[in-house]
């Protein structure tokens, strides 16, 4: 199974939507194996978007990163990498669908709602940036057979 990373910005703390963006992945079948709330900072706003270091927004959008602390979880399943990416929705939310996370919750590029990582790749490389080994809790779910059938497993 995939392990990926979300981070509910600082935009869905103040908007108190923290149990309603968790909601939609418990509800989807993908399960919570690390969370946590932790203060981000520049350093770790450069790394984390360094592929956006030369765009003229890249010291707002780690501004508006720290503007409160952050809740970052690890959610695991079969190809939860482009599941959580898709349930997030286009990264405009004026223009993501209905149904998604942005498409009902942003109006927004920047105060988007969440991070989610894009590849598998980049979920191991954002998982360790944000998570010591020991905060990700590999516990075996008991309704797997439920979510899933053996096949799929
Ligand atoms: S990219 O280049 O494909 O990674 O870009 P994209 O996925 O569209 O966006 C990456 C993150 O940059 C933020 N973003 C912006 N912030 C402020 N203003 C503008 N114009 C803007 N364009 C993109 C966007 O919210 C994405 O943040 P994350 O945390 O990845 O959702």
């Amino acid at each position: 199974m995939e392990k990926t990373l979300i981070i509910i910005k600082p935009g869905a703390i103040q908007r108190e939507l923290i149990g309603e963006v968790l909601t939609r992945f418990e509800r989807k079948g993908l399960q919570l194996c690390g969370i946590k709330m932790m203060q981000l900072t520049d350093e770790i706003l450069d790394e984390h978007y360094s592929h956006l270091a030369q765009r003229s927004f890249f010291q707002r959008i780690k501004d508006g990163m720290m503007i409160t602390p952050v809740i970052v979880c690890c959610l695991k399943g079969v190809d939860a990498v482009h599941i959580v990416h898709t349930m997030a929705g286009k990264t405009n939310g004026r223009e993501a669908i209905q149904g998604t996370i942005r498409g009902d919750f942003s109006m927004s590029v920047q105060e988007n709602i969440i991070h989610t990582s894009d590849t598998l790749e980049n979920a191991e490389a954002e998982l360790a940036r944000f998570f010591k080994k020991d905060e990700i809790f590999d516990f075996k779910a008991n309704n797997l057979h439920f979510v899933y059938a053996n096949d799929e497993l």
